[in-house]
């Protein structure tokens, strides 16, 4: 164990699965107690006995977050059980869904709605007034579609461009009270969403998903679960209102993404203006 949190109290949502696992895992390896909060069917109570059993501290809540009354529950029970909370990683979210708007289901927007957005809402309100007695800071989920948009599931990239937006505004109501809030865009993440035998994806997306970055693969949970740790910690004490990229260099990466555009689209188009220096341009060094 290590003690980069020490003494620290951390709420990490959506803790039971995935990133969530692996960011519970890491805080309560830095010394935090961490409360890993997540849906009743979310195997929380086996992340927290795992943390437990490695000399860890850590409790499992059981709600649906996206409830104000189930955001304030599971503060109390921060405080309750550790006295206190200083972290609040709102990490909990949705992918359930890739179809083309045309197809895509209202009720599968209303979801991603609820459990990327109300979320992190709810949360935030909840832990707030102990975030500012502690002098706390928030984390929240962005991901690279909040910032690029995602085709085949544009409604996740917008919800997640709320989270980006809500976050930085809130970073800028809670300095004056020494809260710090800070995103972290992950990009394609090996968790079930990124394999097309556990998400929604097909195999067409989960290949452009490992081309479209600059490191040709997806990455580890423990590459993300590091930035959380940074940015939750002391070290990032001058950091606030920042969206982190941790995404393969996938917002800059340009994948072959032309391959899939419409013949329409790829025709160069017919020249109506008269030019005839359009290739006369200054591409040398002139002495
Ligand atoms: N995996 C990726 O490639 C990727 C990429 C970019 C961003 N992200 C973001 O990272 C976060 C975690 O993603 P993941 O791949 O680990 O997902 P995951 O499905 O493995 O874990 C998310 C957890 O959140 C829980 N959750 C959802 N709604 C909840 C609610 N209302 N109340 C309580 N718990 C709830 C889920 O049940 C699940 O256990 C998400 O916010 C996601 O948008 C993931």
């Amino acid at each position: 164990m290590s003690n980069r949190l020490e003494n620290k109290v951390a709420i990490v949502t959506g803790g039971g699965a995935g990133i969530g696992e692996a960011i519970s895992k890491l805080f309560a390896r830095e010394g935090a107690r961490v409360i890993v909060a997540g849906l009743p069917e979310d195997p929380v109570d086996d992340v927290a006995a795992d943390i437990r059993a490695t000399g860890g501290a850590a409790l499992p809540f059981k709600g649906d977050l996206s409830t104000l009354q189930a955001a304030k529950d599971c503060v109390k029970t921060a405080t309750n059980e550790y006295g206190r909370l200083d972290i609040l990683i709102n990490n909990a979210g949705t992918f359930v869904e890739t179809n083309m708007l045309e197809d895509f289901t209202e009720e599968g927007f209303d979801y991603m709605v609820k459990n990327n957005i109300r979320t992190s809402f709810a949360m935030s309100k909840a832990a707030l007034p102990e975030l500012q007695k502690a002098k706390g800071n928030i984390v929240f989920a962005g991901s690279e579609a909040g910032v690029l948009g995602v085709p085949q599931n544009a409604p996740y990239g917008g919800t997640k461009g709320f989270v980006i937006a809500f976050a930085k505004g809130l970073a800028g109501e809670q300095a004056a009270h020494g809260v710090r809030v800070n995103i972290v865009g992950p990009g394609p993440i090996d968790t079930a969403w990124t394999h097309k035998e556990t998400g929604p994806m097909d195999k067409q997306m989960e290949k452009m998903n490992n081309q479209a970055n600059l490191m040709g693969r997806r990455g580890s949970v423990e590459e993300i679960a590091n930035v959380y740790l940074f940015l939750a910690s002391e070290e990032a004490s001058y950091v606030t209102g920042a969206l982190y990229m941790v995404d393969g260099g996938i917002t800059i990466g340009k994948g072959p993404i032309g391959d899939q555009a419409a013949k329409s689209f790829k025709q160069e188009p017919q020249p109506s203006l008269d030019l005839d220096h359009s290739m006369d341009g200054h591409t040398t060094i002139r002495e």
